[in-house]
């Protein structure tokens, strides 16, 4: 039994953040903020919309397009680092509960923007283990309700969304997830921080004067270890699968930076029609962004069944990780076209 990427979703909010709003909040431009990150505007989530909202809105999607039902679905996994509540109860479990799955196995995990990848290993291995044959896993995150904006050096670069996959099992080869890497590196862990309300820094009127309950980030610090680390990721996993970079159909990257994705992409010697980007709409979606850009794809008939497709990221932690698979869901209607 493989695991396969059955079908993918994904929930992106109407309102949109431009680079020429931002300019109206803070000390920034727009060339600035897209001579250094890509990025040109972002999505923001309605005041009444909450996470677990926007990871239904796709999940429901996903479940749609893999042809089953949401009695097939064993299990949900939600990847975020902005849940609906802090500690309990998790997103997956409020998620579950709209979409009407009441008795399902379903648990968040917290790996930042490597979240999607997390969720996709945790999957894949319960799938080939037999333990489940459906999984819904989700990336979803409304970033705007941890962001500063008052901090320049943040608040440009991120923004909501979800984006939802169903991994099911298959013994078709040629529709199997191939490898899935993972890997994290505490001595890291002040590049991208939410210092306060935690056990360290428990809720106070200091923590929040002090604005210690948004994300905090050393940006070029992060920049340098994450190009490092993805580029050797990336290259460890095609090398241990025997595959050469030309031969993939579709690289993913997480959406952080265009610069990033780059860099990552020429020291594979990718062409740019390999190399998907939404950055300059999305910007940052976190644990949403891989699944966003993979649901673009798809929606423009672009992302077909058996395409070899690689996925990396890395965010906060510091956590890494990469994918390599052949997609197994139908295509969409736009690529009969
Ligand atoms: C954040 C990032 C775009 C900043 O670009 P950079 O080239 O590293 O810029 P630096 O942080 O060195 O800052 C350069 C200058 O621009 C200024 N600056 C920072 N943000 C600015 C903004 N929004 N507008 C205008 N100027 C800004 C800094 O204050 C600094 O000024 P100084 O030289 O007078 O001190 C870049 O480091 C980055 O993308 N890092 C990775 C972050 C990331 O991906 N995080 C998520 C991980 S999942």
């Amino acid at each position: 039994m493989y695991a396969s990427f059955k079908s993918i979703g994904a929930y992106i909010p109407a309102k949109v953040l431009t680079n020429n709003d931002l300019e109206k909040m803070v000390d920034t431009d727009d060339e600035w903020i897209f001579q250094r990150t890509g990025i040109k505007e972002r999505h923001i989530a309605d005041n009444d919309e909450v996470t677990s909202d926007l990871g239904v809105k796709a999940g429901l999607i996903a479940i749609e397009r893999s042809g089953l039902t949401k009695k097939d679905i064993d299990a949900v996994i939600c990847a975020t680092i902005s849940p609906d509540h802090f500690c309990m109860p998790s997103t997956a479990n409020l998620i579950a509960h709209k979409l009407g799955l009441n008795h399902v196995t379903s648990f968040d995990i917290s790996a930042a923007c490597t979240g999607f990848i997390y969720a996709l290993n945790i999957a894949k291995s319960f799938v080939e283990s037999g333990a489940f044959k459906n999984v819904l896993i989700i990336g979803a995150e409304k970033l705007s309700t941890i962001i500063d904006y008052t901090d320049r050096t943040t608040c440009i670069l991120f923004g909501d969304g979800a984006g939802a996959a169903i991994i099911s099992g298959t013994d078709d080869k040629e529709k199997a997830i191939i490898d899935v890497h993972t890997g994290a590196d505490g001595s890291y862990s002040d590049y991208l921080i939410t210092p306060g309300g935690g056990s360290a820094e428990p809720c106070s009127i200091q923590t929040i004067e002090n604005r210690r309950h948004f994300m905090k980030m050393q940006g070029n610090a992060t920049f340098k270890v994450a190009v490092k680390t993805l580029t050797k990721d990336v290259i460890d996993i095609l090398k241990k699968n025997n595959i050469k970079s030309e031969d993939i159909k579709h690289f993913i990257p997480h959406q952080a930076n265009y610069r990033i994705i780059k860099a990552v992409g020429d020291a594979l010697s990718l062409r740019d029609d390999q190399v998907i980007l939404t950055v300059h709409k999305y910007g940052n979606t976190s644990s949403a962004s891989i699944p966003m850009a993979m649901n673009d794809l798809w929606e423009k008939g672009g992302l077909n069944s058996g395409d070899l497709v690689l996925l990396d990221a890395f965010g906060g932690g510091l956590t890494w990780g990469s994918a390599i698979l052949k997609f197994g869901g139908e295509p969409s209607l736009a690529s009969i076209k």
